[in-house]
């Protein structure tokens, strides 16, 4: 990130900036379900605030239909969480651009913080628009970007705004786009990267991507399936994408040829259907009923991942192994997830999305080296495709 400017080079006393962070937060009856996110934007919030700055925060929520104000998907819960965690008024401006935006940067004295509406209000943003762009920047002197979350979107607020104003990127968006370049281009060895989730079509270019940086390249969840099929198993009534049954067939053949370590498994638990009170049973991936899906790695398949990453000295993770959230289908993902929080010598990664999820639903975040606050830009920037929220930013 060197010819990006960071927010340490820059004089914010009484200068607007405008702070494009990602509050994109679950939120249940009007309550921040789980908070991370906005924890992650206090540093470069602080910083900019504590140097006397007249911070601008904007950020998206869900995905509204860009035709107005919608209650549900109002930032103002967000910006409640994020004044009872700063310990200060964060004043919050009824439109996103207009009038009542520019009202609420007004008022705004050095160190105060305020936050627009979500940005998605306005049809405007995920197209890019010049003339919304515009607006935004006519709220603030410069400009930085810390939403690392969305750095994989070419909105008007994480990307068009970059080039009307001095733009610099925040320490989250910094210390994100570090730890996983490093990960990516000489991290410690054995390498261990460990991909679940439901779809191949998903994966398959992190498959692809990490299979040439990784010792051992573990798979998990639903989409063990399909390299099963590959590999020439039976799977009964689990989920399949046959169309991508030949891509699984590569990437075998692809670590064979690298010599890397597929670990695929050699059991897996399955039971009838999804529910708490599943009746449910461990068997070898020879032995699939036919009526029967998997929904999560058996116990010995567990035992072979947990002892590969045991000897790991770097680690990264993303997708859970089973259907971690229902009781009977956790013990994969959980066996998993404590490994890589045991392995305490290696650096340990956990790439965004579910694998987050599961870590903290089995209490074991503050034993990871570095979570991600980005499940799809995380995703983006493994599969080395370039991220415009980072583009936007160079030489600015
Ligand atoms: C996320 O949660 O992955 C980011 O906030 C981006 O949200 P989006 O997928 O709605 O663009």
């Amino acid at each position: 990130m060197a010819d990006i400017k960071s927010i340490d080079d820059m004089d914010a006393k009484g200068r607007r900036v405008l702070v494009r962070v990602d509050l994109n937060v679950p939120i249940k009856d009007g309550v921040v379900t789980d908070d991370t996110r906005i924890r992650a934007a206090i540093p470069t919030i602080e910083k900019l605030a504590g140097d006397g700055g007249r911070v601008i925060l904007v950020s998206h929520l869900g995905r509204p239909s860009g035709e107005g104000f919608e209650e549900a998907f109002s930032i103002a819960p967000a910006a409640k969480r994020l004044s009872e965690i700063l310990g200060q008024d964060v004043a919050v401006a009824k439109g996103v651009t207009g009038p009542s935006a520019h009202a609420v940067v007004e008022a705004l004295a050095d160190g105060q913080v305020a936050i627009l509406e979500n940005v998605r209000f306005d049809a405007r943003e995920k197209k890019d628009d010049p003339a919304f762009a515009s607006e935004l920047a006519s709220l603030a002197d410069a400009y930085v970007n810390d939403a690392f979350g969305t750095a994989h979107r070419a909105h008007a607020s994480t990307a068009g705004v970059a080039s009307l104003l001095p733009s610099y990127a925040g320490y989250l968006m910094q210390r994100e786009v570090q730890t996983l370049t490093s990960m990516l281009d000489d991290p410690k060895r054995p390498f261990v990267a460990v991909l679940g989730g439901s779809k191949v079509s998903d994966k398959i270019k992190v498959i692809d991507a990490l299979m040439d940086k990784a010792d051992t390249l573990i798979i998990g969840g639903a989409m063990c399936f399909t390299f099963l099929l590959a590999q020439g198993h039976a799977v009964g009534a689990s989920l399949v994408e046959p169309d991508w049954v030949e891509r699984a067939h590569d990437m075998i053949a692809k670590a064979k040829r690298l010599g890397v370590r597929l670990l695929l498994p050699v059991d897996v638990v399955v039971a009838a259907g999804i529910s708490e009170d599943a009746q449910t049973r461990a068997v070898s991936v020879e032995d699939i009923p036919s009526d029967m899906m998997g929904l999560d790695i058996g116990p010995e398949s567990a035992r072979i991942y947990a002892d590969a990453i045991k000897k790991a000295a770097s680690v990264f993770w993303n997708g859970p192994m089973g259907v971690f959230e229902v009781g009977p289908f956790e013990a994969g993902t959980r066996m998993v997830a404590e490994a890589i929080a045991e392995n305490a010598d290696a650096d340990t990664i956990i790439g965004g999305g579910d694998s987050v999820a599961a870590v903290n639903k089995f209490d074991l975040a503050d034993q990871m080296t570095f979570i991600s606050t980005g499940g799809g830009a995380s995703m983006e920037l493994v599969q080395g495709e370039a991220l415009p929220g980072v583009e936007a930013l160079r030489s600015r």
